[in-house]
């Protein structure tokens, strides 16, 4: 492999964006939320027979083999692309469909869980992955307390662009910004290590290196909080 995305691989190991592997989520919690979501979602599930997204680690894959939208992917897990795509596009905000999945990097997923599972969340359940050459490990997932590596929790940043927008934050859409920007999730997407080879763009060395730079910054200000 030629070094330059090798290294571009290496990177992604190693480097996500705001939405890395955590220090602080408690597993427990989400477990307890996870059993909780899922009693009321088969509740609901007997009741009216809603079709139940099933997800494991193989739901999720190379994301340059979703469909772009902007910026981002999305999929359907239930195979109704269209619809979720209806929602994407609508200028207006819409309601996405059962079995929508929409990421900007490749390891953060949002899940359109069966209507009724989680109301406070619109039922989006929010994952967060280790991803390699092999595929995708789930390394996070729940409703309301999935946080990223800067203790920043996926649902408090998303509830902003709850109405309108069913959470889909992009810009504009009233979230707090992220400092990272599209130049850096189309590098992170360009070398998705699920892919194969990285088919990196010009500037994407550097996206990744700021992106790399920043995230150090981002560990080094933790740990000195929690010094004093
Ligand atoms: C600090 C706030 C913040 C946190 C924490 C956060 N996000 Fe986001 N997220 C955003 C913003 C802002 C965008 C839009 C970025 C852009 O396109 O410029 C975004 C984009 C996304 C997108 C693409 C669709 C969209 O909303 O634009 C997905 C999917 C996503 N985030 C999932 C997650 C997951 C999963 C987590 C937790 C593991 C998470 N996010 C944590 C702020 C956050």
């Amino acid at each position: 492999m030629n070094p330059t995305f090798k290294y571009l691989n290496n990177m992604m190991a190693i480097v996500t964006i705001c939405c890395l592997s955590s220090f602080s989520v408690s597993a427990e919690t989400g477990e307890e939320n996870e059993k909780k979501a899922s009693a009321i979602s088969s509740t609901i599930n007997s009741a009216s027979e809603t079709t139940v997204v099933e997800i494991d680690e193989d739901s999720f894959s190379c994301i340059r083999d979703m469909t772009p939208v902007r910026h981002f992917y999305v999929d359907n897990l239930l195979g109704d692309i269209d619809s979720t795509l209806a929602a994407a596009n609508n200028p207006e905000g819409a309601v996405y469909p059962t079995g929508s999945v929409v990421q900007l990097v490749p390891t953060e997923v949002m899940v359109k869980r069966e209507s009724g599972t989680f109301p406070a969340t619109g039922d989006w359940e929010f994952f967060e992955l280790i991803v390699n050459e092999s595929g995708s490990k789930i390394n996070k997932r729940g409703f309301v307390d999935v946080m990223n590596r800067f203790d920043g929790n996926c649902f408090t940043c998303h509830v902003p662009a709850k109405e309108k927008w069913d959470f889909i934050c992009e810009s504009g859409h009233g979230c707090e910004s992220i400092p990272i920007d599209h130049a850096m999730t189309g590098a992170l997407q360009r070398s998705d290590p699920r892919c194969g080879e990285a088919v990196p763009e010009d500037g994407d060395w550097m996206a990744l290196f700021k992106l790399k730079t920043m995230v150090s910054i981002g560990l080094t200000k933790k740990w000195f909080e929690d010094l004093f």
